[in-house]
């Protein structure tokens, strides 16, 4: 089964969650559905279809640590999952390897299942660096034990406009695959994101080890999020849409100009 993720950031309140959960439901699809919602959308969410994610999660169990949010209280809202190591809060929030290492342990001792992201910077693949630095993220960023899920996002992509070639993902998709098979984790769903809308989803549906999407700017709204949704629908082996009329114009996976 396909996974997408939509994360919404910093963005989105009760009124535009309460909608796309409706735009949601009335999609048919065998895709699993994940919302990342900020802290104050995490809860109240009673359709089984849909997935709650948080996008951060203390290091810590609950305790004297003011203004964060434990894995224990990110569970009772009733999310499933939680992003871990995204990009914007490595960035913003220096946050290394080792910490996102700790938060994903400790998202699955609260029975919560880790999205943990890795990404090189520009640099890094400009300098052709992305290999050796996916390989050391991914090994040191990711728990010995207990399921989890990997999101491959180039930095540089994320927000741009810009994605990844074809052979860049299939690449390092395959890299992140052997690695973790080499460590018994070869059942690890491995998402592919930045800059992911309607019209470049399907370039990538089909490669070997991209097991589904995490979409950021695309995902806040029905008439952008649902189309990504119909194409999926349509590569994958079992098409089961309903036809919606959300984007019609977004229907075609263009072709790169
Ligand atoms: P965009 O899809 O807006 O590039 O964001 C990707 C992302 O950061 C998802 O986590």
């Amino acid at each position: 089964m396909k996974i997408l993720v939509g994360n919404w950031k910093s963005n989105g309140n009760m009124a535009d969650k309460n909608k796309m959960i409706r735009a949601l439901e009335r999609t048919n699809t065998d895709i699993k559905i994940i919302l990342s919602l900020p802290y104050t959308l995490l809860s109240g969410n009673n359709n089984k279809k849909i997935a709650i994610c948080a996008q951060d999660i203390s290091e810590h169990p609950n305790g004297p640590f003011t203004g964060d949010i434990s894995g224990q209280m990110i569970k009772d809202t009733g999310a499933k999952y939680v992003l871990i190591g995204h990009s914007e809060r490595r960035t913003n929030h220096q946050e290394t390897d080792k910490i996102a290492k700790n938060k994903a342990i400790m998202a699955i001792k609260n029975g919560l299942i880790p999205i943990i992201c890795i990404g090189e910077t520009l640099s890094e693949y400009k300098s052709k660096k992305t290999k050796t630095i996916i390989k050391k993220m991914l090994l040191d960023c990711t728990p010995d034990s207990g399921k989890f899920i990997v999101a491959y996002e180039p930095r540089w992509a994320i927000g741009t406009g810009i994605t990844a070639t074809k052979t860049d993902v299939q690449t390092i998709h395959q890299m992140i695959f052997d690695i973790l098979k080499t460590k018994g984790q070869e059942k690890t769903p491995i998402l592919f994101g930045g800059s992911i809308t309607a019209k470049n989803v399907c370039e990538f549906i089909n490669i070997p080890h991209v097991d589904g999407f995490i979409v950021g700017g695309a995902s806040l709204k029905p008439a952008t999020f649902l189309p990504i949704i119909d194409q999926m629908n349509k590569k994958t082996s079992k098409p089961k849409t309903k036809v919606t009329n959300h984007g019609k114009q977004n229907r075609k996976c263009k072709k790169r100009s």
